[in-house]
């Protein structure tokens, strides 16, 4: 069976909440990164979405929703802060962990006593929204542990035959996955970098968040090994790149590079891909580039190291989950 992949108009986006009240999976864009739909209110449903990714049960996944009206129907105690980052940041890329309602599944909240929404932007994901009228459960379209989809592409590559359809909306803008804010009681933590800065999330609540994670509510976006390409990557300050590239060509290594400032010497004999030197234009080419260099046939990847600045903070994020890749946590 091939997994059919459709330009997203609206007689597909209409199919596609059929299938989703059959009880299939269906992908489709966000402005992130793609996402691996399933109706959020079917237990059933949701375990498929395990099965496709090969997620452990344990890990929570995000319920996607048209509109902040429909938060009350999915979590309880939602308080000042949360609707103060709702109202500012919604539709987008934010997802807030909030007290979860009785009647949510534990198959979609991991067990745990809190759910993940988000009401995202992306013209295809509120259209198909609209059309399906509940809650869409979607973690990144993507294996377990591996790089994110940014193109329908990504996801074939990854789960062929395990979704329904594939809407094609293109690449995704942000390329990177949203920022996840836990309002649980208590002052916000942000437990996942994204788009959406420390410093704007402060402006916003008055306050600068908490980056602490012991305690607060499991995210495994923030396990150690996580948005992980399968070649072995290790990250590189910029002066360093061009001596690593020789020592590497020395001991007959082919070197996938994932440069920014740098140029490569004359004799570089491996693959080199330059992304954007800013930090937006990086997070959208981000996965695209992981993703090509992983499929480049090298030995290693080799990635020079971005500034530690706030605005890099989220991709610097990423990037050391990719490069220190502990075999046992991928799939
Ligand atoms: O941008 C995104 O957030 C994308 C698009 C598709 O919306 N989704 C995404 O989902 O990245 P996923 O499952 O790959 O990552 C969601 C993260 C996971 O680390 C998950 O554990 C965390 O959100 N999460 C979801 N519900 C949670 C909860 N109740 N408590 C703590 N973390 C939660
Ligand atoms: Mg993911």
């Amino acid at each position: 069976m091939t997994t059919p992949v459709v330009p997203a108009d609206p007689r597909a986006i209409d199919r596609a909440a059929h299938l989703l009240r059959e009880g299939r999976l269906v992908a489709f864009p966000t402005e992130t990164v793609y996402g691996l739909g399933a109706d959020a209110a079917s237990p059933e449903a949701v375990r498929r979405i395990f099965r496709a990714k090969g997620r452990p049960a344990n890990h929570p996944v995000i319920v996607h929703l048209a509109s902040a009206e429909d938060v009350p129907r999915w979590a309880r105690d939602v308080g000042a802060d949360a609707d103060k980052l709702a109202r500012r940041f919604w539709p987008g890329p934010l997802t807030l962990i909030l007290p979860r309602a009785t009647h949510v599944s534990d198959v979609v909240t991991g067990g745990q006593d809190t759910v993940g929404l988000r009401v995202p932007s992306h013209p295809v994901a509120a259209a198909l929204l609209r059309a399906f009228g509940g809650g869409i459960a979607a973690p990144s379209a993507n294996r377990f542990g591996h790089v994110s989809a940014t193109t329908a592409t990504h996801v074939l590559q990854d789960l062929a035959d395990a979704v329904a359809l594939v809407l094609d909306g293109g690449e995704c803008e942000v390329g990177i996955e949203s920022t996840i804010v836990a309002l649980c009681g208590g002052p916000a933590v942000l437990l996942r970098p994204g788009r959406i800065g420390i410093d704007s999330l402060a402006a916003t609540l008055g306050y600068v968040p908490d980056t602490r994670t012991s305690g607060a509510p499991r995210a495994p976006g923030t396990l150690e090994s996580h948005y992980a390409p399968r070649t072995p990557a290790w990250l590189v300050p910029p002066d360093a790149l061009r001596a690593e590239c020789e020592r590497l060509m020395e001991r007959d290594e082919v070197v996938g590079v994932l440069a920014r400032t740098v140029q490569h010497a004359e004799d570089f004999d491996g693959v080199w891909m330059t992304a954007p030197s800013d930090s937006v234009g990086y997070a959208h080419a981000l996965y695209a580039n992981l993703r090509s260099l992983d499929a480049a046939n090298v030995d290693v990847i080799l990635i020079e190291r971005v500034p530690e600045d706030s605005d890099w903070l989220a991709i610097h994020d990423r990037l050391t989950r990719a490069a220190r890749g502990d075999a046992d946590d991928r799939d």
